[in-house]
């Protein structure tokens, strides 16, 4: 017998065969099991997920010899000729090639005449955005009110294109892509029926090719077993699919992580030697960037199944999210721009540098903890002596003991630093940073707020507050927030730091060799937000 592709050998002949669609699918079977069927379907959706496939079982539900029902018997001669494509009531047109007013007037001049075996004539109508819109009018009428012994299945991956009065008369179903595990499923499922060897991470590559297409997924398996003569092997789909290493590809990123400007070119030269195309490599490197700031934000998220799965996770570790976002900006930028570049991979090393120049220094945002007495101030003598260097706590004076603040903390920056330690969440925080130290009176220390942010003040924060200074340094009992006019806070400050290194990314922007390049040759504008 003639071989026959997979993608055919394998097309579902019933419901319980499809793969995902389970939406499209229950409502189809319930409509058949209580005869509430609509005169007229539309299915959409990219290519290969069961639009065609569908249909045709549908059309196999109408007219099998048992009885309408959602799941025909596949034995009947009715069944056997949709199946095998010559059932005479079942009239399937390519919209592609019929696309005249002329053919669709043929077409429904047939319409009338009752069906020739069937319970049910079925016109299933592929691709039906290509008719003409003449076409679509010569279709309205019969598609409102066709006689009852006919229905109308529609099927295209371009639904936009369809008028309003085609879709508000049809019964749409919106197909989905297939998620990645099912097609994965689904080829496992294959192979070992078909009794072929393979490996699990030759299969996955696959998938991930397919991009939710079971029809591309199922082509891609076919040519890979020619490919590799019989067996799959992750390598040979590999090099079939032109796909990269992706160890190296994350190698590059953690290097780039660890601010190692050598190893990122030790990285570029080692992918090199697979003479790859590197907008596929940018492209690689900005899912995992994806991946790394879903894994930031919820780590749950992660699937640990995927081989990368640690490595993400370790990355998310080390990069801060603003990190992330910086680099995914600078990557798909690089991607435009890449076929601008006069060789691809010098341009791909300029991306790869500039993630690394234009990283943001996270040290001055993120202070590191510093513990009261861990600076001591030197002119203060009465400071009571550290106990530990390690030790988080402060020695606590008697409550008789008034002491100014200055003692302890020898300027506000200093209580900024300590907030920044704390961990307090968003709002706390916010309150914390915003209060300027002022005085400590045994263990009541006294903070004043600036009016206008006298809204961060409530009783809840204030007593967070009290609570996680007590925890982590054992005083004050309680703090005093009164709320003053004009006060220079460590918020304030800290905005100013921001404000001077925003001017610093903008000078170093604006004197941006590339960037002045496409000032001054292609009439683009700079805006920094
Ligand atoms: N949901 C699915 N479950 C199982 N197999 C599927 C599914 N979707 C597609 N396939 C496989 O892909 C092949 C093509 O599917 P089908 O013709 O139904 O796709 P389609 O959505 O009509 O695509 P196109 O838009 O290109 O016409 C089928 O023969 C089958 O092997
Ligand atoms: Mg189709
Ligand atoms: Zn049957």
């Amino acid at each position: 017998m003639a071989y026959q592709v997979l993608a055919r050998k394998w097309r579902p002949r019933n419901f319980p065969e499809m793969v995902g669609q389970a939406h499209v699918l229950r409502a189809l079977t319930n409509a058949l099991a209580n005869n509430r069927l609509h005169h007229a379907y539309l299915f959409t959706g990219t290519r290969g997920v069961g639009k065609t496939t569908i249909a045709r079982i549908l059309a196999k539900s109408l007219n099998c010899e048992k009885g309408v029902t959602a799941y025909p018997c596949g034995e009947c001669t009715a069944c056997h000729e949709v199946d095998e494509g010559r059932f005479v009531d079942l009239i399937e047109v390519d919209a592609a090639s019929r696309t005249k007013v002329e053919d669709t007037r043929d077409l429904l001049d047939n319409v009338q005449y009752a069906p020739t075996r069937g319970r049910y004539k079925v016109y299933l109508i592929d691709e039906v955005h290509m008719l003409s819109a003449h076409s679509f009018n010569a279709l309205l009428k019969t598609l409102e009110e066709p006689p009852p012994h006919v229905k109308f299945l529609l099927a295209t991956t371009d639904p936009q294109k369809l008028p309003p009065t085609i879709l508000s008369r049809c019964l749409q179903f919106n197909l989905k892509r297939l998620p990645l595990e099912q097609i994965i499923q689904h080829l496992t499922k294959i192979v070992e029926e078909e009794g072929i060897s393979s490996e699990l991470p030759a299969l996955r590559l696959l998938a991930q090719a397919a991009d939710g297409s079971l029809r591309d997924a199922l082509s891609l398996l076919d040519q890979a077993i020619a490919y590799g003569a019989g067996s799959l092997s992750e390598d040979d789909v590999g090099s079939m699919l032109g796909s990269l290493d992706q160890k190296t590809v994350r190698e590059l990123i953690q290097v780039l992580a660890a601010k190692d400007a050598s190893g990122v070119l030790q990285q570029i030269a080692l992918l090199s030697a697979q003479n790859p195309d590197f907008v596929t490599v940018l492209g690689d490197i900005l899912s995992l960037l994806q991946k790394i700031a879903i894994a930031q934000v919820v780590p749950t998220a992660v699937d640990t199944n995927q081989p990368d799965s640690e490595a993400i996770l370790q990355i998310a570790q080390q990069l801060s999210p603003e990190e992330v976002q910086l680099f995914y900006q600078i990557g798909l930028l690089g991607r435009r721009d890449l076929p601008l570049a006069p060789e691809q991979r010098g341009g791909f090393e300029m991306v790869m540098l500039r993630m690394l120049a234009f990283r943001p220094d996270t040290t001055l945002e993120q202070p590191p903890p510093q513990t009261i007495q861990q600076q001591p101030p030197q002119n203060r003598p009465q400071t009571p002596p550290s106990t530990s260097a390690h030790s988080p706590t402060v020695t606590t004076p008697t409550n008789s003991q008034t002491a100014p603040l200055a003692q302890v903390l020898s300027n506000n920056d200093e209580w900024g630093n300590i907030v920044h330690s704390l961990g307090l969440p968003g709002f706390v925080k916010q309150l914390a940073l915003n209060c300027k130290l002022k005085e400590r009176e045994g263990d009541i220390w006294h903070f004043t707020l600036s009016s206008d942010k006298k809204f961060l003040l409530t009783e809840s924060r204030k007593r967070k507050i009290e609570e996680v200074l007590q925890k982590q340094y054992n005083s004050p009992k309680s703090i005093h927030i009164c709320v003053e006019r004009e006060t220079e806070t460590s918020a304030v400050q800290q905005q100013d730091v921001q404000e001077s290194r925003q001017q610093y990314v903008v000078k170093a922007a604006e004197n941006d060799p590339f960037i002045i390049y496409m000032k001054e040759n292609c009439g683009a504008r700079m805006t920094i937000k």
